[in-house]
């Protein structure tokens, strides 16, 4: 099975992945932690993406799309993937429907997370990572047990994403709204798209999802 999770910046997406992908075994394909990865290793993809993912703007078509064709030619992607931040543009849509067909795999789903862009802004503003082992945290709604101290390592090293500042978020929701959301009327129209309320409880979101999957909603 081979799903898209499409929403807006801190609808989710890449929360729901992670869990997705530990609990039914599919492999999250994010196109913003692969561009972080090649920014951090500084190669000529992360050097041309730094300026732009500071910005707040998108990366070019070409990259993302050789980024993931890329990926999807390694055999773990075969038990299934979740798009996590791709396609955001039209032309990305159709390069992943040419990337999916070219290995004989098809698009199942594409969930999209319901969410109120009001309180994105303070959920992305807000949260932080441990540098050593990734867990998430947020200066409101989820602080380390003990100040300081990461709960699940024990590690003392937090960072947080350069663009996670109000006004690149600001940058990033408008770029959401004229470039990804339309492309969700040409998912509906092939009767893919199913809407999760995404400001729900983490855990309901997760089961609301597993429902789509199960094929429990049509
Ligand atoms: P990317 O990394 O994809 O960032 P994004 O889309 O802005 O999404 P986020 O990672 O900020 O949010 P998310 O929806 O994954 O939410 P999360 O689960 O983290 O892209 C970054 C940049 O890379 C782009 O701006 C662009 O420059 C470039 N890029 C990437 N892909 C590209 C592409 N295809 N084309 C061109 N350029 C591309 O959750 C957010 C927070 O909310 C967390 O703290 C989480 O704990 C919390 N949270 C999640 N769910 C809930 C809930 N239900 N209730 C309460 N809190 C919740």
């Amino acid at each position: 099975m081979n799903i898209i999770l499409l929403g807006p910046p801190g609808a989710g997406k890449g929360t729901q992945a992670s869990r997705l992908e530990h609990d039914r075994g599919m492999v999250q394909l994010s196109t913003g932690d692969m561009l972080r990865a090649a920014v951090k290793a500084e190669t000529p993809v992360g050097l041309k993406a730094k300026a732009v993912m500071e910005a707040g703007e998108l990366v070019s078509d070409d990259i993302v799309s050789a980024i993931i064709g890329e990926r999807l030619d390694q055999p773990d992607t075969e038990k299934g993937a979740i798009f996590d931040g791709y396609p955001r543009t039209a032309a990305q849509a159709e390069s992943l429907d040419g990337l999916l067909a070219e290995r004989g795999r098809k698009l199942d789903y594409v969930i999209e997370l319901k969410v109120d862009e009001d309180a994105l802004v303070d959920r992305i503003v807000g949260r932080f990572t441990c540098a050593n082992c990734g867990e998430g945290y947020h200066d409101k709604y989820k602080l380390p047990k003990v100040k300081g101290t990461c709960d699940v390592c024990g590690g003392h090293e937090f960072k947080r994403r350069p663009d996670d500042n109000a006004e690149t978020v600001r940058t990033r929701m408008a770029e959401y709204r004229a470039k990804t959301a339309p492309i969700l009327p040409i998912y509906e129209a092939r009767g893919l798209v199913r809407r999760v309320d995404g400001m729900a409880q983490i855990d309901t979101v997760t089961k609301e999802i597993e429902a789509v999957l199960d094929g429990k909603v049509i």
